[in-house]
């Protein structure tokens, strides 16, 4: 089985960026520590800065029928681009997990509102890089 990671923009400064928001681990860490999770389970980890690109990582789900753990970074706050994307995944049928390193709802109040989370299958926020451990554990139970 294989589970894509898709990570938007600014994630890839993950181990140096607001290391007191995002912690002091890099998505090479975030590959290590979901591969420990789930040996048994191809855990392919992206990041890009760019909305096409995310978005074509979500046509290949739906392609593939491969399940999505996604941070969509700031992209959760105003792209419906992205929402549409997610849609096409989970109206496919196929699970996507919104997953948030930090809890949005408790920082400024434009991080407040997802346009994903309501065609999401679920959302897990707030706890560092277990939300995309929990995510993991949900998908491959
Ligand atoms: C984030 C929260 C977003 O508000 C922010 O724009 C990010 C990261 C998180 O993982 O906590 O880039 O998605």
């Amino acid at each position: 089985a294989r589970i894509l990671v898709l990570n938007g923009p600014n994630l890839g400064r993950l181990g140096t960026r607001e290391p007191e928001v995002y912690g002091s681990q890099n998505l090479d860490d975030l590959r290590k520590v979901l591969a420990s999770d789930a040996p048994n389970v191809e855990v392919d980890v992206r990041q890009t800065d760019s909305e096409p690109e995310l978005m074509s990582w979500l046509f290949e789900a739906v392609d593939t029928r491969t399940p999505v753990i996604l941070n969509p970074a700031a992209f959760t706050h105003y792209s419906y681009a992205l929402r549409d994307a997610v849609s096409m995944v989970t109206s496919a049928g196929i699970p996507l997990i919104e997953v948030h390193i930090s809890n949005p709802h408790a920082r400024e109040s434009f991080r407040h509102n997802s346009v994903i989370s309501a065609v999401a299958s679920g959302v897990i926020a707030g706890f560092g890089f277990d939300s995309y451990r929990l995510a993991l554990t949900q998908l491959t139970r």
